[in-house]
């Protein structure tokens, strides 16, 4: 028995109309935004994470891959996204600070840590790395730098933002008023340039 094609009914027309107008349309702009991109001088989204590294810096970047960071973080591409990325911690965290808490975590935490510190803990081998190697993978990781309110940066856009102390006013508890301080109020140690 052979089934005949049942012609498409006037509602089934027009759906697959509206569908196709608008897969036709996302074609287009995809093309057309593409084009813009790569024929515009200046990159249309701005790049809110920066870097320069120095000789050190870049022999850290190289030990950091090779001491095998990048299975828990991420920076710039390389790296994991399951853990803490580090893109921009230079700009909140100062050498000193990043060198102390590779060797001393939970000191320099002030609390338990999850992966570095004593044995056997999982990156409990950072903290026995050579002397010179930790401190270029700390040089590295204070050249990675952010501006205040992208993404990456620990600290949210300069100056108040309504929008912000609304969301603080309607979803954090009063208890954590007393109990934590607002980033935006607190003295920001700025690691240098
Ligand atoms: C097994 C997973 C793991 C590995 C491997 C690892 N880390 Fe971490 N790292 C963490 C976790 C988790 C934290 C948060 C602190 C904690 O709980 O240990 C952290 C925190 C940090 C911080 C502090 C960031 C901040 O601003 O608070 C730095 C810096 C850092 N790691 C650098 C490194 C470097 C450099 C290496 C390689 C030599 C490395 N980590 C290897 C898991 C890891």
């Amino acid at each position: 028995m052979s089934k005949k094609k049942q012609p498409l009914k006037s509602g089934e027309k027009i759906l697959f109309l509206i569908v196709t107008v608008f897969i036709v349309l996302a074609v287009i702009a995809y093309a057309a935004l593409e084009t813009y991109r790569l024929r515009s001088p200046e990159p249309i989204f701005p790049n809110k994470t920066h870097f320069n590294f120095s000789e050190q810096g870049k022999l850290g970047s190289r030990l950091f891959r090779e001491a095998r960071c990048t299975s828990c973080h991420r920076a710039l591409r390389n790296g994991t996204n399951m853990g803490l990325s580090l893109d921009g911690v230079g700009s909140y965290r100062t050498l000193d600070w990043l060198e102390a808490f590779l060797l001393n975590p939970e000191q320099t935490y002030g609390s338990e840590t999850l992966d570095h510190g004593e044995a056997p803990k999982e990156a409990a081998y950072v903290a026995r790395l050579p002397d010179d190697e930790r401190h270029a993978i700390a040089v590295f990781i204070s050249e990675l730098k952010a501006d205040q309110g992208s993404v990456s940066s620990a600290l949210p856009p300069e100056g108040r933002s309504e929008f912000i102390d609304d969301m603080v006013r309607i979803w954090a508890p009063d208890g954590w008023k007393g109990k934590y301080q607002d980033i935006r109020e607190k003295d920001v140690v700025e690691a240098e340039e």
